[in-house]
C-alpha cells in the first residue's frame, strides 16, 4: 500500500503532502500516525529552515477525519485517535523551523485543525475553510476550539464552529485565518515556497530565537516575555552570523550565514 503521507525536500524546506487524494487527502488513523513519525523524522535535520505542509491534487488540503474508516471506529478507538492527533501534530508548533499550511483546496474539520497547528497559512483562491463538526453531532477534537479564538478572537469562532459555515479564502483573510491568497493560475504550493525564501536564506540562529520568543508571547506575561526576548537576544548577539551580517553591510554585499 501507498503511503498515506510523503516527505520531500525543496533545498532547506521540508514538503508534506498528505497523499490520498481519493479521499480528499482525509486524515486516516495511518495518516495521523505518518504526520508524526515525519515530525521526529525532521526534529533529527539541523538542516531543515521551513516546512510545508499541503495536499496532493489541487481539490483538498485535507477535507479532515476519514470519515469513511470513522464510521467502523468505536467510542475507545476515537477516545485514541484524539489523543493521537494531538500527539502526532505537536511538533508543528514547537519545531524549530516554522510550520506552512498550503492550503491547495478545501480545509475541513481536522484539515483546518491541522492547519491552526501551523504557525502560517497561505490559500489557494479557491479554498474553502470549515469546522463542520457540530453537524455531525461533534466538536472540533484536534484543537479546534482552542487554537481558531486564540487566532481570530472568541466571537468569531463560536460563530464559525457552531454555524459551520464555510469560508472562502477571501474572507479567511478578512479575518486573519490565513496569512496570504496565493495567485490565481500559480500552484499553492510553489507560490508559498517562494514566500519562504527570505526564511531559508535567513540567519538561522536568528530566526530560530524570533520564532521561539514569538511563539512564547501568548502564555507569558509581558514582563516574562521581554525577560525572555533578552536571553534570546543574546544568543544572536555571539553569533559569528551577527558579525558576518556587519560586515556585509559595510562591503555592500549580500550576508553568507552558517548558522554559528
Ligand atoms: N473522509 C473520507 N472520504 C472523503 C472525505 C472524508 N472526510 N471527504 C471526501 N471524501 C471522499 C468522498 O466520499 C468521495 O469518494 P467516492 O468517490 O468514493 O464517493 C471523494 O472523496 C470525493 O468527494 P466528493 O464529495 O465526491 O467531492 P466534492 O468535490 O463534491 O466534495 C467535499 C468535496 C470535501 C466538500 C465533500 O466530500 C465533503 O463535504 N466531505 C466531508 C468533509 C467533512 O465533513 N469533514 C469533516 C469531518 S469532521
Amino acid at each position: 500500500m501507498s503511503e498515506p503521507v510523503r516527505l520531500e525536500r525543496r533545498g532547506a524546506i521540508a514538503v508534506v503532502v498528505i497523499d490520498r487524494a481519493d479521499r480528499m487527502n482525509a486524515l486516516s488513523v495511518a495518516a495521523v500516525r505518518a504526520i508524526g513519525e515525519i515530525g521526529r523524522t525532521l526534529s533529527g535535520d539541523s538542516g531543515v529552515r521551513a516546512c510545508v505542509l499541503t495536499g496532493a491534487g489541487d481539490k483538498a488540503f485535507c477535507a479532515g477525519a476519514d470519515l469513511k474508516e470513522r464510521k467502523g471506529m468505536s467510542q475507545d478507538d476515537v477516545r485514541e485517535l484524539l489523543g493521537l492527533y494531538r500527539s502526532e501534530f505537536a511538533w508543528l508548533a514547537s519545531s524549530e523551523f516554522p510550520t506552512v499550511a498550503a492550503l491547495n483546496g478545501v480545509a475541513l474539520g481536522g484539515g483546518l485543525e491541522l492547519a491552526l497547528c501551523c504557525d502560517l497559512r497561505f490559500a489557494a483562491p479557491h479554498a474553502l475553510l470549515a469546522l463542520p463538526e457540530t453537524g455531525l453531532g461533534i466538536i472540533p477534537g484536534a484543537g479546534g476550539t482552542q487554537r481558531l479564538p486564540r487566532l481570530i478572537g472568541e466571537a468569531r469562532a463560536i460563530e464559525l464552529i457552531l454555524t459551520q459555515r464555510r469560508l472562502s479564502a477571501d474572507e479567511a483573510l478578512a479575518l486573519g485565518l490565513v496569512n496570504r491568497i496565493t495567485p490565481q493560475g500559480e500552484s499553492c504550493l510553489e507560490s508559498t515556497l517562494t514566500n519562504l525564501i527570505p526564511i531559508a536564506e535567513g540567519a538561522p540562529i536568528a530566526q530560530r530565537a524570533a520564532l521561539l520568543a514569538i511563539r512564547a508571547a501568548s502564555r507569558m506575561t509581558l514582563e516574562h516575555g521581554l525577560d525572555f526576548e533578552r536571553d534570546l537576544y543574546g544568543t544572536c548577539l555571539q553569533s559569528t552570523d551577527r558579525e558576518e551580517a556587519l560586515a556585509a553591510f559595510a562591503e555592500k554585499r549580500k550576508p553568507v550565514f552558517q548558522g554559528r
